[in-house]
């Protein structure tokens, strides 16, 4: 049977060339579908292509009878119900790193900005007001930047920066290997007292919420400047607006606030509003046209990976197995819940059946496993009806290689 494919919000082009090289069937719609749309929609549809705007509610999961994956052309993932779909077996894959250049040369621009006191100049020109003066302006080279969390976008922040002069010194909660000259410093107050400017590039943990409020900017250098592009409840900007107000930090870059407005045109409330030299982007650090056409690549290439062979690397709701392809071998996936012994009665049914296994790979994620078994002979409609039939089974699959 075919692979049909269903492709909602504008999806990137480069993602529907990629399905249709890959021989899947493509049917596309500009905008996203509502619930009882997508209910119509749905059967006979193997793969499901969203953007953040279409809801994958447990109603649209329960009419996607034939559905195998739904690929989110976009970072998040709260459009749809992860839970409802793992219980399903239907993979869910995103694009958590597609948009990491995008923020970089946003922070780079920024700390160019900030140091140039460009957000001030240009707003007195709107003004008509001719100020041309040095006071206060910087060049890049030799300042040092201290990046806080040093992860995708830390670390390759770090690079370009040093690529333009800055010195770089990054802290980071987990062992992370220093990229170029860049050095690692063993606390953030050691960070904060020697950097001129401060950007914070850590993930959503729980315990990140306020990690950076009064202290941390009491204990930044005088004329330091603070850009935060990671997540809004990471910072206190109300503690950062006493530290502007006051002289003590010359700048700040903020892309990410604690509340941000739900739709397109509603008010943005912040304390950091109206202040000198802040520049205030509407969540934007990844936000590229570039980004956009590597989201296309990167989650087609996971959508066809795991319909053509079943590898769920990166999937953010299923086991994550992605073995090498063995040309020549059969391959089974099985989708099973976690419990004692499936393994042991998986490999029984391949010895009755004569099957040599040439590669196994198994994983686990709550209450479910998934293991992909390559055998050097295909197994048996009979051999593979009785582990369809078993009661653990979420679903089974098989493929020649
Ligand atoms: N502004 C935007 O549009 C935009 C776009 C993409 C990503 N982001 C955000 O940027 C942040 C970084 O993304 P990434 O892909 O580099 O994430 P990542 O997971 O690759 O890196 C995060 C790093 O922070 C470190 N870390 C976590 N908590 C820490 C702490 N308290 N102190 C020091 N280090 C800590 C981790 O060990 C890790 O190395 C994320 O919060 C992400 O959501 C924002």
């Amino acid at each position: 049977m075919g692979v049909k494919v269903l492709l909602l919000e504008n999806i990137h082009p480069v993602a529907t060339e990629a399905f249709r090289r890959a021989g899947f069937e493509i049917e596309a719609c500009a905008g996203s579908l509502s619930a009882d749309e997508l209910v119509d929609r749905l059967p006979g549809v193997s793969v499901l292509g969203i953007r953040s705007n279409t809801k994958v509610t447990p109603e649209v999961l329960e009419a996607g009878k034939d559905l195998l994956a739904v690929g989110c052309f976009c970072i998040g993932t709260n459009q749809v119900d992860l839970v409802d779909a793992a219980e399903r077996g239907v993979a869910v894959f995103n694009a958590p790193f597609s948009n990491t250049r995008s923020v970089v040369e946003l922070v780079l621009g920024e700390i160019i900005a900030l140091g140039r006191r460009l957000p001030e100049k240009t707003q007195r020109m709107h003004e008509g007001v001719w100020d041309k003066s040095a006071k206060g302006s910087h060049e890049v080279r030799g300042r040092t930047l201290g990046i806080i969390g040093y992860g995708n976008i830390g670390t390759q922040l770090s690079n370009v920066a040093e690529a333009v002069g800055l010195r770089v010194i990054f802290y980071d909660t987990a062992d992370r290997l220093a990229h170029g000259n860049a050095r690692r410093v063993g606390t953030m107050d050691q960070l904060l007292a020697e950097s001129d400017v401060v950007t914070i590039h850590v993930d959503g943990r729980p315990g990140n919420a306020g990690m950076f409020g009064a202290e941390q900017f009491a204990k930044m250098k005088p004329r330091a400047m603070f850009i935060n592009a990671s997540r809004g409840m990471v910072v206190d900007d109300a503690a950062l607006r006493e530290h502007i107000l006051s002289g003590h930090l010359a700048g700040a870059a903020i892309d990410v606030f604690p509340i941000e407005p739900k739709a397109q045109g509603d008010t943005f409330e912040s304390p950091l509003r109206g202040l000198d030299n802040v520049i205030l982007t509407p969540h934007v650090g990844g936000s590229t046209q570039e980004a956009q056409e590597e989201i296309g690549h990167f989650v087609s290439n996971k959508l066809i990976g795991f319909v053509r062979g079943g590898a769920t690397a990166l999937s953010v709701n299923l086991p994550e197995v992605a073995p090498p392809q063995l040309p020549g071998a059969f391959r089974v996936g099985y989708l099973h819940s976690n419990e004692r012994g499936v393994l042991a009665g998986i490999n029984r049914l391949l010895a009755e059946a004569g099957a040599n296994v040439v590669g196994q790979s198994l994983s686990t994620r709550d209450d479910r496993g998934y293991v992909l078994i390559d055998t050097d002979l295909a197994l048996s409609d009979a051999a593979l009806a009785a582990l369809r039939g078993a009661p653990q089974t979420v679903w089974l699959r098989s493929w020649e290689l």
